[in-house]
C-alpha cells in the first residue's frame, strides 16, 4: 500500500522510518517532508494545511492510508476531510483534536470527569481575569493561551505584575492572535514531568514507553521554552506503580470521557503529566505524537507501526500487539543558534561517520545546491539506543560531535536529571 505522511519535522522522519519497516507499506509520500526524509520517502511540496491540494494529491496517487502528524491540520479538520473523500487516516478528527486545540475545553473535560489536573479558571473577559488576579494571594500562577501557540502560549508568572502583563498581552495585546483571546489561569504544580504517548482506538488505550522532554533552550533548564531540546526514554521517574495508577486515573478516564461526549479519540494521544506530591496530574493533552518524543520512543517500538495505526482507526487495538524493546533511547536536538528566537538558515551541514546505533532525524534541513543545509530552528535530532540510559546518552553525544554547522546550538545536559534519578 502507498502511504502518505503529512508534516515535515523530526517527528515525521521518525514516523516514516518506523513505517518503512512494515512489509505492508510500499511507497511513502511526505507532504512536504525535508532533506532527510527525502532519503526514505518522496517529498511533495504541498503545505500541511493546504487541504485542497492534499486531498487531490491523495486521490490522484491512489494513496491507501494517511498519517496526519502535526497539530495544525488535525485541529483544522484534515482527517475529517480525507475520510469524507474515502481515504483512511491515522489521527483524530476535528471534534477529538479539540482536546489540544482548546485548553479550556481540555480543562473543563478533566474537571467534569474527575481527571486529576491543576485547579483552574477560564476567562474570555480581560477585566474579569485582571480582577481575579488582583484578589489572588498565591504566586506563581500559570497563564495559558486557550488555542494553539507553537508551544509558547504558557507563562509561569512569578508575581501579580507578571501575571497581569501576560493576561494583557494575550487577551488584548494580540499575542498569539485568536488563540490568546481566551485564557486559562491555572495553579502552579511542581514535580518531575513525564511525556506519555498512547495509542488509542477510542476505547482501548495502550501507552508507549514513557519519555522525558527538556523544554528550555539552555542547560539546567534555563532560557525560554522551546518545542523540545532533547528526550530520554523511558523516564526513570515513571515507575511501574505510577504507570498503573495513571492507566486507571488518567488514561482510561480520558478516553472514556471523550467517547462519552461524542468525541471518540482515535490516534496518538499525548499526556503531559506532572508527578506531584498529591499524585500524577495532567498538565496538557496533545492530539499527536510529541516532537522530539517520537524520535526517542519510536526507535524502541518492536511492533509494526503501520498495523498499530490501522488498528487505531478500525477499533481493533485490543487485538493488536504493541511491544517495545527493553532498551533505552536518548535524542539530542541540534538547533540553529538563536532558536527559539531569531536564527539564520542556509548553513551548510557536515556529517562525519556516526557511531553504531545512532540514527539522525532531520527536522529543519533541506537539500541546497551545495548539499544538506539548515532550514529551520530545530535542525537535527541525534538519537541513540543502548541497553542503559547512561550508554544511550553518551552515544548520542558522540553522534553530536560528528555533526557540524555554523552556530549550531544544543544542550549538553540531556538525560542528566534522569541519570540522577536512577542513581538515587
Ligand atoms: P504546555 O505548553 O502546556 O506543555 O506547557 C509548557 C510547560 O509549562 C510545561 O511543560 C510545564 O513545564 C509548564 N507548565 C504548564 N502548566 C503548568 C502548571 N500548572 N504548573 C507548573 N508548570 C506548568
Ligand atoms: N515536545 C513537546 C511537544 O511535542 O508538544
Amino acid at each position: 500500500m502507498d502511504v502518505m505522511v503529512v508534516g515535515s519535522g523530526g517527528r515525521e522522519h521518525a514516523l516514516i522510518r518506523a513505517l518503512t519497516n512494515s512489509p505492508q507499506v510500499e511507497k511513502i509520500y511526505a507532504l512536504p517532508g525535508n532533506g532527510g526524509i527525502a532519503e526514505l520517502a518522496e517529498c511533495v511540496s504541498i503545505s500541511a494545511t493546504d487541504f485542497e491540494a492534499i486531498e487531490s494529491f491523495a486521490l490522484d496517487q491512489g494513496i491507501g492510508f494517511v498519517v496526519v502528524a502535526p497539530d495544525d491540520p488535525l485541529v483544522m479538520g484534515l482527517v475529517d476531510r480525507l475520510e469524507a473523500a474515502g481515504i483512511p487516516c491515522f489521527g483524530p478528527n476535528q471534534k477529538a483534536a479539540l482536546i489540544e486545540g482548546s485548553k479550556s475545553f481540555a480543562k473543563d473535560l478533566m474537571h467534569r470527569h474527575n481527571i486529576p489536573t491543576a485547579a483552574s479558571r477560564v476567562f474570555s473577559d480581560e477585566s474579569a481575569a485582571l480582577e481575579y488576579l488582583e484578589g489572588r494571594e498565591r504566586f506563581p500562577v500559570v497563564i495559558k493561551a486557550d488555542g494553539l501557540a507553537l508551544g509558547k502560549g504558557v507563562v509561569i508568572a512569578n508575581d501579580r505584575a507578571e501575571a497581569t502583563e501576560a493576561v494583557h498581552s494575550m487577551m488584548s495585546g494580540g499575542k498569539f492572535g485568536a488563540s490568546g483571546r481566551t485564557v486559562v489561569v491555572e495553579e502552579f504544580l511542581e514535580g518531575p514531568e513525564v511525556s506519555l504517548l498512547a495509542f488509542t482506538d477510542g476505547t482501548t488505550v495502550v501507552p508507549m514507553v514513557s519519555a522525558m522532554d527538556h523544554k528550555r533552550a539552555f542547560d539546567a533548564d534555563a532560557g525560554p521554552n522551546t518545542g523540545g531540546m532533547g528526550v530520554v526514554a523511558p523516564n526513570p521517574y515513571y515507575t511501574d506503580a505510577i504507570a498503573a495508577k495513571v492507566q486507571k486515573t488518567i488514561l482510561e478516564p480520558t478516553v472514556r470521557a471523550m467517547a462519552s461526549e461524542g468525541r471518540p479519540f482515535r490516534g496518538c494521544l499525548y499526556f503531559g503529566l506532572m508527578l506531584t506530591d498529591a499524585g500524577p496530574q495532567v498538565i496538557e493533552y496533545n492530539c499527536r505524537f510529541g516532537d522530539p518524543e517520537a524520535q526517542a520512543v519510536l526507535p524502541l517500538l518492536k511492533s509494526d507501526l503501520f498495523e498499530v495505526m490501522v488498528a487505531c482507526r478500525q477499533g481493533t487495538l485490543d487485538q493488536t500487539p504493541v511491544e517495545f524493546s527493553a532498551e533505552t533511547c536518548c535524542c539530542v536536538v541540534m538547533a540553529s543558534g538563536g532558536y527559539p528566537l531569531d536564527y539564520q538558515v542556509g548553513q551548510a551541514i557536515t556529517i562525519d561517520a556516526l557511531p553504531e546505533n545512532v540514527t539522525l532525524y532531520h527536522a529543519g534541513t533541506r537539500l541546497g545546491p551545495g548539499g544538506l543545509e539548515t532550514s529551520g530552528g530545530r535542525v537535527l535530532g541525534v538519537s541513540a539506543t543502548a541497553p542503559t540510559l547512561a550508554e544511550a546518552v553518551a552515544t548520542a553525544y558522540r553522534g553530536v560531535d560528528q555533526i557540524d554547522f555554523s552556530e549550531s546550538h544544543y544542550r549538553s545536559d540531556i538525560g542528566r536529571s534522569a541519570l540522577g534519578a536512577l542513581s538515587e
